[in-house]
């Protein structure tokens, strides 16, 4: 109750609670003070039938006192009156940071273990590989697919094609820093159906899928222009800006002439691509323990 933007309503929180609980006892005193055994209320039927009110039990009322007690009580000790922290000093990110804290301190003898060790010794253990295994789960299997083989769009990470590098400080980057790779849309520049069409010819014949041959004299200087830059003169990618290998046969936005034609046409994560393809970053959200704990697991999913 400490995001109140001005005293105000602080005030009149607090003060709306204590009036409604000083109203409440005074009701609970008025309704006891009545010692009548049973007195008549005006609500009179069929001529001489009336209604009795009684008194309420005294173990009704003294439990409305006990209650009223108890939020007296729990209003001083707990945040509660509008922006009054109360006595106990509780917070629900104190109480947080507290529980974390004491799980930290459970984990941490284990993490100092793992940290001292190298990442192929690491993605051994199976007791470290257990726990990476559950992190996996729990933040990156949405994506990535609980098997680790990945979605359209989503890089299969057990194919040992690394769009970004496979070694173990690649991973742990790519992880704690996130990756974004952004591949214009070349449909225009490459004059449209027919250019577009030539390229994908030219890059299917490079990973030995059926093409279009007579296109490909066409789509080899297409590709030499327009792509070469960002996926190399051998195609075989640049990891500094995560251009994809185009000759090892794995597609991750889909191997259908289709789908790369797509992916000529309308570039990934630009403004013409529909779908967003970014790798979060990781930093800050799980610790450096559990991130080179992934590291080892993702590492270890080819190289075990
Ligand atoms: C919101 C979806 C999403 C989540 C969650 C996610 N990733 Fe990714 N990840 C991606 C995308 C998309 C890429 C490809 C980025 C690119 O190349 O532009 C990627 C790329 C990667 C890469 C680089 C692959 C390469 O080819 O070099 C690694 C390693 C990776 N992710 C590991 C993880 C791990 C470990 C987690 C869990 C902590 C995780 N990812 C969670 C979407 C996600
Ligand atoms: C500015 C650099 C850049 C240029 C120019 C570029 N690309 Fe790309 N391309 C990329 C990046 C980066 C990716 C990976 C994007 C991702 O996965 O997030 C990519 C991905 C691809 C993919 C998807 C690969 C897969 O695994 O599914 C294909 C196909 C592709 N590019 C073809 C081409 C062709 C053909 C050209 C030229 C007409 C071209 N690219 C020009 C940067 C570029």
């Amino acid at each position: 109750m400490s995001d109140f933007t001005s005293n105000f309503w602080s005030y009149y929180i607090a003060i709306m609670t204590v009036v409604g609980l000083v109203f409440c006892a005074w009701l609970l005193v008025a309704v006891g003070r009545d010692k009548g055994k049973a007195s008549e209320t005006t609500h009179v039927w069929d001529g001489d039938l009336t209604e009795l009110n009684h008194q309420l039990p005294n173990w009704w009322r003294w439990l409305f006192w006990v209650l009223l007690i108890f939020s007296v009580g729990y209003l001083i000790y707990y945040p509660g009156l509008g922006s009054f922290k109360g006595l106990g000093n509780w917070t629900q990110t104190g109480q947080f940071d507290k529980e974390m804290a004491a799980l930290d301190n459970q984990t941490r003898p284990m993490y100092d273990r793992f940290m001292a060790m190298n990442v192929e010794d690491l993605a051994k253990d199976q007791q470290a590989m257990g726990m990476a295994e559950r992190i996996f789960q729990n933040n990156c299997a949405r994506c990535h697919g609980s098997d680790a083989r990945g979605f359209i769009g989503f890089p299969n990470l057990r194919s040992g094609a690394w769009s970004w590098g496979g070694e173990p400080a690649d991973i742990e980057q790519s992880v704690s820093g996130g990756r974004t790779g952004f591949m214009p849309p070349l449909g225009e520049t490459l004059g449209g159906e027919l250019g577009v069409n030539a390229v994908v010819a030219y890059m299917r014949s490079l990973s030995g899928l059926d093409h279009d041959a007579s296109l490909l004299l066409r789509g080899e200087i297409l590709y030499e222009d327009n792509c070469a830059m960002c996926h190399g003169t051998d195609a075989k990618g640049m990891k500094d800006i995560g251009a994809s290998d185009l000759t090892d046969g794995v597609w991750v936005h889909g191997g259908s002439e289709r789908a790369m034609a797509k992916v000529v046409e309308f570039g990934i994560n630009s403004d013409l691509a529909d779908g967003d393809f970014a790798m979060p970053a990781y930093q800050g959200v799980l610790s450096r323990g559990q991130i080179y704990l992934l590291t080892a697991y993702v590492w270890g999913l080819t190289n075990r």
